[in-house]
């Protein structure tokens, strides 16, 4: 193999390790960014994905599909706006607040809600 080949190979394997590990350490700070927005803004009705309130409306799988919300940003658009007599938490969520929240729901809701 020659010089400039081998350059390029390298090149290209270094590029394909950056692109694989940083969009991974990207999603374990939004995971802990969730984590901590749902503890603060959600957790005080919704702890561990259940409802205090309405306990059929939880955050659970099963009661999320039958309420058809069955992706984040159905979660997304209910932490921003509210949903019946939940009210909206748009203001306290900041930029993408409602989204990374509702991402780390719909992976709990995924894993039933069991933390590691
Ligand atoms: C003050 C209590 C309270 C807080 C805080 C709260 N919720 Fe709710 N949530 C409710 C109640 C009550 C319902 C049921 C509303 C209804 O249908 O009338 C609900 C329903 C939901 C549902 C629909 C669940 C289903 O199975 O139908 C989702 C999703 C949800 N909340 C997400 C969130 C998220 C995300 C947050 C934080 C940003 C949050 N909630 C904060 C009380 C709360």
């Amino acid at each position: 193999m020659n010089k400039r080949l081998r350059d390029l190979f390298l090149i290209s394997f270094c590029c394909t390790f950056f692109y694989l590990s940083f969009p991974k350490e990207l999603s374990a700070i939004e995971a802990d960014l969730g984590k901590s927005l749902f503890k603060n803004n959600c957790a005080g009705c919704h702890i561990n994905g259940g409802n205090i309130i309405r306990r059929s409306k939880n955050l659970k799988i099963s009661s999320l599909k039958r309420n058809g919300i069955d992706n984040p940003e159905a979660i997304a658009k209910i932490a921003r706006q509210g949903i019946g007599i939940m009210s909206g938490y748009e203001d306290k969520l900041g930029d993408n607040g409602d989204q990374i929240v509702a991402n780390w729901v719909w992976e709990q809701a995924q894993n039933a809600w069991v933390q590691e």
